[in-house]
Formats: structure tokens, C-alpha cells, sequence
């Protein structure tokens, strides 16, 4: 994806990493529009935008809408990466999340984070599949059937020719629990989510970090009188032991330059009474310092 001219792909830094849903989404937009003006500026060709609907750390949600509009203003790519948070846009209630998505190029989600599919299935949905059929098409006389012109032939959309039939599994999903089982399904961890969050915040000395609008919930224990790496050693250290306690698995995380710990609730049997007993796990393990 580099420019012709030996540019590299550029990673623009977020000043406002959105904690949640991005605080000052034009802050983000008038980023973008300056990065891609001060590239045209030095000579590089800007081809492509990736936008993300739940980012990894704290599922914050780029503004879909702005940015198409400046794709498209600007003749760029854009690409949407939804892997986490894709699965909740079955419920109509979270399709807010990625109002504008119509603009997307492109768009993945990975239907085995959340939606249930056994590990792996990612979905990688293209506006424009002759994109990728000009660039990765190959057509020997031995690949050659009779029904080539009928069909679509996936082999010609990516690099490896073999493939694993991966939608079958994600039909029989759909299939044996239905839409309806699987929107009761994320409600119920989005609901869980809530909860918990709502416990952290009420509790002393704890914090959510950021807003919880997936199944995400970003905590800190803060007891009074502990700061800096102090803080950071207190958070790594009661994490690790919740982790080594055999009852949950949680991530820590950086967020804006301190350690956090992400609470991703949307396992297949998580129910309300595990995330009960972790938070009284936390809690209990956060004292011991
Ligand atoms: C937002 C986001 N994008 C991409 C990925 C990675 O996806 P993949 O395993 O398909 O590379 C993750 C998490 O693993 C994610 O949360």
C-alpha cells in the first residue's frame, strides 16, 4: 500500500484517541485532513484511510461519517476495520456506531469475537471486487471449468489459491441459533458490560476509564497516595493475580501513557453470576497490596 514514490503506509497519531466514542470527533477529522494535505504537500500520493468501529483497546469508534466524507473528497481508500465491534451492528440499536458505513471500499468483522463462529472466521466485505480480481487473478489452463464465467471464483480475491470453507460454519451458526438468538445473546453481554461498569463506578477508589458502549470495560483500582509507576505497578500486579487465580483471564492495557485493565465480557457461557464473581475477584485482589 505504499505510495509509488517509496513512502511508507503512515499510522496517524490520534490526539484524541476517543475514550469510547471519539469526545471531539472533528478533532480527529481535522487530523486526517491535515495529514493527507501535508502528504500531497511533500510529494507523496495518500491512497488509502482505515478507520476503526471498536478499537482493540477501549472499543472507541471513529467517526465513519466525516471520514467517507473526506475519502471521498479526496479519492482515498477507505477501509473499515469493525473486527470486535461488527458482530453488535445485528442489533439496530448499535448501528449508530457506524453511521456512514455506506462509504466503506472495504470492511472486515471477525465473526468468531463475539457472534459465536468457531475460530476463524473473518468477513471481508468489497465494494469493488474487480479491485482485487485485477491484481490477484491467475487463470491457467488447468484452473479453467466450464462454469468460470458463472460463478464467482474467490480464488481470484486473495493470494492463497486454497481455501477452508469457513462460511459453512458461520450458516450453521446462524442457522441453529437464529438472528434472534444471537441479538438475545450480545444484549445480554452488553447488559453485563453495563452492569459491571456501573458497579466500578459506583465503588471506591475505582474508575472506568472509558465509556462502555460494547462489552468492553476499561477499570483502574486508584486507592489514595498511589501515582505514576507506582499506580502502574499496583494495576499489573492485582491484574496478575486475578490472571493467576484460574478464575478470569483480564488484558492489561496502556491508555493514554498509564496501565488499565480491559475487561472483554462476551464468551459464549459468560453469564451475569461470572461477571458477579469477578468483580468480587477484583475487588479481593486489588486489596492485597
Ligand atoms: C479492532 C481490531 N482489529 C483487528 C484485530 C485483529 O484481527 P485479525 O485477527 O483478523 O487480524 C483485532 C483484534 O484481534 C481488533 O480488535
Amino acid at each position: 500500500m505504499g505510495p509509488a514514490n517509496g513512502g511508507a503506509v503512515r499510522c496517524m497519531e490520534r490526539r484524541d484517541p476517543g475514550h469510547g466514542i471519539h469526545k471531539h470527533p472533528g478533532g480527529a477529522v481535522a487530523a486526517l485532513a491535515e495529514a493527507v494535505r501535508s502528504d500531497r504537500e511533500k510529494g507523496l500520493q495518500p491512497c488509502a484511510v482505515v478507520a476503526t468501529v471498536g478499537t482493540t483497546g477501549t472499543t472507541a469508534l471513529d467517526p465513519i461519517e466525516e471520514i467517507g466524507r473526506i475519502a471521498r473528497q479526496e479519492g482515498l481508500w477507505l477501509h473499515v476495520d469493525a473486527a470486535m465491534a461488527g458482530s453488535a451492528m445485528i442489533l439496530p440499536e448499535c448501528r449508530w456506531m457506524w453511521t456512514g458505513i455506506e462509504q466503506a471500499d472495504s470492511l472486515v468483522l471477525n465473526s468468531h469475537k463475539w457472534l459465536g463462529a468457531a475460530f476463524d472466521c473473518s468477513l471481508y466485505f468489497v465494494r469493488d471486487p474487480e479491485h482485487l480480481i485485477r491484481v490477484m487473478s491467475t487463470n491457467p489452463s488447468y484452473l479453467q471449468t466450464a462454469v468460470d464465467k458463472q460463478v464467482k471464483n474467490l480464488r481470484d480475491w486473495g493470494i492463497p489459491l486454497g481455501r477452508r470453507f469457513r462460511a459453512l460454519k458461520l450458516w450453521f451458526l446462524l442457522r441453529e441459533q437464529g438472528v434472534e438468538g444471537l441479538q438475545a445473546r450480545l444484549r445480554r453481554d452488553l447488559s453485563n458490560a453495563q452492569w459491571l461498569a456501573a458497579q466500578v463506578q459506583q465503588a471506591k477508589d475505582w474508575k472506568v476509564l472509558a465509556p462502555v458502549v460494547l462489552q468492553t470495560v476499561c477499570i483502574r483500582h486508584e486507592p489514595a497516595g498511589l501515582e505514576g509507576e507506582a499506580l502502574d505497578k499496583h494495576t499489573l500486579d492485582w491484574c496478575e493475580r486475578v490472571n493467576a487465580s484460574g478464575g478470569a483471564y483480564l488484558t492489561p492495557a496502556i491508555l493514554d501513557g498509564r496501565w488499565m485493565v480491559r475487561i472483554s465480557i462476551g464468551g459464549l457461557t459468560t453469564e451475569r453470576q461470572h461477571v458477579e464473581a469477578l468483580w468480587e475477584l477484583i475487588q479481593r485482589e486489588a486489596a492485597c497490596d
